[in-house]
């Protein structure tokens, strides 16, 4: 054990069941058991569980010069540290999209001074996009791929998508993708709005999709609705909060606030995407956020999208103390797999670890807009019950302590394809 750590976490109660002192010392757990004295910051943690902090390997940061309004890297991150999340994956529908290199060096560079936790930047899947130049710039994964069009994603088209795998395949780069079918017609209400993209058109697309892949692609399916799309995947996949929390049922039909891509589905729907939990590989919130007066307009006009970041792992753990799910299942959803699939090391309450942890209460509590931090100013959840975080401790330094955040651990994870400049 090293002579001074920086932060010993005490009584903390991790999962099995164990209650140890956590020893910090640069950035990385070094002792789990009796820890020693000396630390500089020491943490009492008598009563709370202790979890690795989660991998949010979905979201949409926005910021830039046009949607800034919706949410920016601070206000984003803030949230996501609130919710337990130390690493968020950021998707490339900014504006303009990330498809250049310049375009993800400057996203890199607003990333850096705005972040509150660890990121990841997506390149984007366009037909001129500079994949190879992407690559060696540092994007971590590439997508989501629009298979489907969506806000701010313009579909690709499938000669296009069959030339960009292969090269990305190439490139032993991971590419995710989203898969829609999209029917024409009025769209007005919820249920219109499933009824045109609808989860029998996602399957259909995620079966054609794979057959577009290269074999052995690295994939990843983004935000799988329907259980007939998890039979269709032929690689891993993810689900989202909003799928397995929410229905049609419970918003007024004409409700943009509900309004996503893929659409939220019927109450049978969601029951069946939790009969699958077991099935589920990764959990991540596309954190969409859009602003209340956008939602709020015609159904018809108003932009698809939800904020979540910081409601996933709460409402997760909500389940979690219902005894309707196992802890173990949510941590692989939402920090194990997310790290394997993305080929990064992943946060863990053991010796050598990063020191990504999040400390929670035994309470769950009711969920509400006023208490969240997103610059969206609203939350599809309010009223439901969720678990959130006391404190947060990224990379070692500990970003959020009842209500305070504290700005300095916002690491860039760079993809494996990053080349160093000085290296050129
Ligand atoms: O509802 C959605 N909103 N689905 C997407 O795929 C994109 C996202 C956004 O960026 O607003
Ligand atoms: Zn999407």
């Amino acid at each position: 054990m090293p002579a001074s750590p920086d932060l010993i976490i005490r009584n903390a109660l991790i999962p099995g069941g164990r209650i140890v002192d956590i020893t910090i010392c640069e950035g990385r757990v070094v002792h789990v058991g009796a820890g020693g004295t000396g630390a500089e910051q020491t943490i009492d943690a008598r009563g709370n569980l202790c979890l690795p902090g989660a991998i949010d390997m979905h979201v949409h940061m926005r910021g830039g010069s046009r949607q800034a309004y919706k949410e920016t890297w601070s206000t984003g991150t803030i949230s996501a540290v609130a919710g337990g999340v130390t690493m968020v994956v950021d998707q490339p529908n900014t504006l303009p999209p990330l498809d250049t290199r310049e375009t993800f060096r400057n996203r890199v560079a607003e990333a850096r001074e705005g972040s509150f936790c660890r990121f990841g930047i997506n390149g984007a899947v366009t037909p001129h996009a500079d994949l190879a130049g992407l690559r060696e710039e540092g994007a971590l994964a590439f997508g989501e791929t629009f298979a489907a069009a969506s806000s701010y994603g313009e579909a690709i088209g499938s000669g296009d998508l069959k030339r960009c795998f292969k090269e990305l395949h190439r490139l032993d780069a991971l590419v995710t993708i989203h898969c829609e079918e999209v029917r024409e017609g009025r769209d007005v209400t919820l249920a219109t709005h499933s009824d045109l993209r609808p989860g029998s058109g996602e399957a259909a697309a995620v079966s054609s999709i794979c057959d577009l892949f290269s074999p052995g692609q690295r994939s990843h399916f983004c935000h799988l609705s329907s259980a007939a799309s998890f039979r269709a995947a032929c690689t891993s996949f993810e689900v989202m909060p909003h799928h397995l929390f929410l229905s049609q049922e419970m918003f007024a039909g004409e409700d943009a606030h509900g309004k996503v891509n893929p659409p939220i589905r019927t109450e049978k729907e969601r029951k069946e995407l939790w009969a699958l939990w077991d099935r589920i590989p990764v959990i991540a919130s596309d954190h969409a956020p859009h602003s209340v007066e956008e939602k709020s307009g015609p159904f018809e006009a108003a932009p698809a999208g939800l904020p979540g970041v910081e409601t996933m792992v709460p409402l997760l753990l909500a389940a979690v103390y219902d005894g309707r799910v196992a802890l173990a299942s949510v941590l692989e959803k939402v920090v194990s797999r997310p790290a394997e699939i993305l080929r990064i090391p992943a946060p863990g309450l053991v010796s050598g670890a990063a020191a990504d942890i999040a400390i929670y209460p035994k309470e769950s509590i009711p969920i509400t807009a006023e208490c969240l931090h997103s610059r969206a100013g609203w939350t599809p959840y309010e009223g439901m019950s969720g678990v959130f975080p006391e404190v947060v401790v990224c990379n070692g330094r500990m970003v959020y302590d009842g209500g305070e955040f504290t700005f300095g651990a916002g690491e860039w994870v760079r993809g494996q394809g990053y080349k160093c400049p000085q290296d050129e």
